[in-house]
């Protein structure tokens, strides 16, 4: 069947267990011409798309060189029967490229252009993953491209080129590792396109070009694409990604800020970032600037995670027939990314948690025979709560929170902020909620007791660094995990790479007054100097702090 842009028309239901999302016209235009480029060929070129689909990327590679000898693989009978009838004269084959590949001559191609199939592995399923795994060599969670990936060096001759369509989250997470490790290791990396929320692409993911070379690459180019509030802006997309300077595109109705460097990257397990001579200056000066990085110094860890949130979690128990409603005690304030703003205290939390934990450090559940009220209710669902057998199967009780953390902390002071959120939003909670798997926290006893600071000094610090423009900025230079529309991810191992500055200075104790000032009130002017200050504790002039570019 044929759709939009006469591609073939797929099911939801094979679109995630395939990872079937065809590329966009353009962009297998982009792809192709960028992949070109980087190849030094003069004579006939031969072609591989592993996961052909319906042959949108070969054919962009024809439309470009018609001399060139193309050739594809797809899993999908109607999707290679496409191909074939669109590229006469190509060798196009039905299998699985996991299991053929291999039998491909080493460095038979010029040209390896593709989007592969991302499937992640709950949708793989855990053999199948680590069968995968164990064949091509990966480590940790790996998602289908990961394979493809891997296959993809040998199959190259020296000076070849890949040309790579895949979701952006291997340039940031943990789990991409395995991509950064195999394109940074074997291949050389000439270009990197993040193409962010440009919606380029209709799958969920977000979108990454790259263009890598079997041999040396000198320094990588890098660009990356998303969205902004600002509206005067004019120009080609693709055009920015390939320019020499940073610009404003407009797509459609909406405006992306085209930033241009040149990749930076350490060791596999860090992220990949762009990078300009003026940002590694900054970066320098703020590393000689920097007294702790939050990691360091504390925990940070995720709020609970009950996976039977209908059961656990309600904001109006009184509503329960009054036998049925659990006892006080075990029913905890829950703090979820809706209570939360920037600076000021969470309000009282609209919703509450059944916890069925004691009140000591370690994790201990409550004798349900003690509390018939909250056992009668849990009963009433105990034949969805034991349906968890992952609980059961760990030595846990049916009726337990799957990650209730550690039921003392809950008590004392902590910071607490959004795991996605467009802005950074750190606040502090003095009243002992529970933190919903929404939100993470740090104990505020925890981050002081590994330094001679007043832990509450220390918490208004973490505070108004994490808050400010600084904040955002360092966050999207060196993290960079954004979603759509600006939302920004903020997770462990992004928060714990926030510098602080040295709390015994004179700018930091007034970044601290500041910080508590605003606890009492949100002042713009007051949030303007502590970004301000912020700069000046990090050596960066004000201009380069102030204001975040994220869409309204
Ligand atoms: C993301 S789509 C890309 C298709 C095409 N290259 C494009 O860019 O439009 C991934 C393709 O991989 C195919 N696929 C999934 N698993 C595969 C496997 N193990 N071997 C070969 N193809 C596979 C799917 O059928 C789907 O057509």
């Amino acid at each position: 069947m044929v759709g939009e842009e006469g591609h073939c028309v797929v099911t939801t239901d094979v679109r995630k267990r395939h990872g079937v999302h065809y590329t966009p016209v353009a962009l297998a235009g982009f792809l192709a011409r960028q992949a070109l480029c980087g190849l030094a060929a003069t004579g006939p070129i031969t072609v591989l798309d592993p996961a052909c689909g319906d042959g949108e990327l070969l054919a962009a590679v024809a439309r470009l060189r018609p001399d060139a000898e193309l050739v594809g693989f797809d899993l999908d009978a109607d999707a290679v029967a496409t191909s074939r009838a669109r590229l006469p004269g190509a060798r196009i084959e039905q299998a699985d490229f996991t299991e053929v590949g291999a039998a491909l001559a080493a460095s038979a191609f010029d040209l390896v252009i593709t989007n592969p199939p991302y499937v992640r592995t709950q949708v793989l399923g855990g053999a199948a993953a680590a069968r995968l795994s164990a064949k091509f060599g990966l480590r940790g969670r790996i998602d289908l491209t990961h394979p493809f990936v891997a296959m993809i060096p040998r199959l190259l001759r020296p000076g070849g080129v890949l040309g790579l369509l895949c979701s952006n989250r291997f340039l940031t997470t943990r789990a991409g590792m395995n991509v950064r490790a195999l394109l940074g290791e074997r291949l050389g990396v000439r270009e990197v396109f993040d193409l962010g929320d440009t919606r380029l692409f209709e799958a969920a993911v977000l979108p990454a070009v790259v263009v890598a070379v079997n041999g040396d690459a000198e320094v990588a180019r890098y660009a990356s694409a998303y969205q902004i509030a600002e509206e005067a802006a004019a120009g080609d997309l693709f055009d920015a990604l390939t320019a020499a300077d940073d610009s404003a595109v407009r797509v459609g109705t909406r405006t992306f800020a085209v930033s241009v460097g040149t990749l930076a990257r350490g060791e596999p397990d860090r992220p990949w970032r762009l990078t300009t001579p003026e940002r590694e200056r900054r970066h320098t000066d703020i590393r000689d600037r920097t007294w702790r990085v939050l990691g360091d110094l504390a925990k940070i860890r995720v709020g609970i995670k009950t996976t039977a949130d209908p059961v656990f979690i309600r904001e109006h128990w009184e509503e329960l027939p009054a036998a049925r409603v659990p006892e006080p005690e075990l029913l905890r304030p829950l703090l979820t990314h809706e209570d939360i703003r920037a600076w000021l205290p969470p309000g009282p939390p609209r919703a509450r948690v059944l916890y069925p934990y004691q009140d000591l450090p370690t994790r201990a559940v409550v004798d349900l025979a003690e509390h018939p009220r909250a056992a009668a209710y849990l009963g009433e669902h105990r034949e969805r709560l034991a349906g968890r057998r992952y609980l059961t199967a760990a030595g846990r009780e049916w009726f337990e929170i799957w990650v209730p953390q550690r039921p003392t902390l809950w008590r004392p002071p902590k910071i607490v902020f959004p795991d996605i959120s467009p802005e950074p939003r750190f606040t502090i909670d003095r009243d002992g909620a529970v933190v919903n798997g929404d939100c993470y926290w740090i104990s505020v006893p925890e981050l002081a007791s590994r330094t001679d600071e007043h832990p509450d000094d220390l918490a208004h610090l973490v505070l108004a660094v994490a808050n400010s423009g600084f904040g955002a900025r360092f966050y999207d230079e060196v993290c960079g995990n954004r979603l759509y529309a600006g939302r920004r991810r903020w997770i462990t191992q992004y928060v714990g790479l926030l510098p602080l500055p040295d709390p015994t200075t004179p700018v930091a104790r007034e970044i601290v007054r500041l910080a508590r000032e605003l606890a009492g009130g949100v002042d713009p002017a007051l949030v303007a100097e502590v970004d301000e200050l912020v700069g000046v504790a990090f050596g960066q002039p004000a201009a380069q702090v102030i204001g975040l570019s994220t869409p309204s």
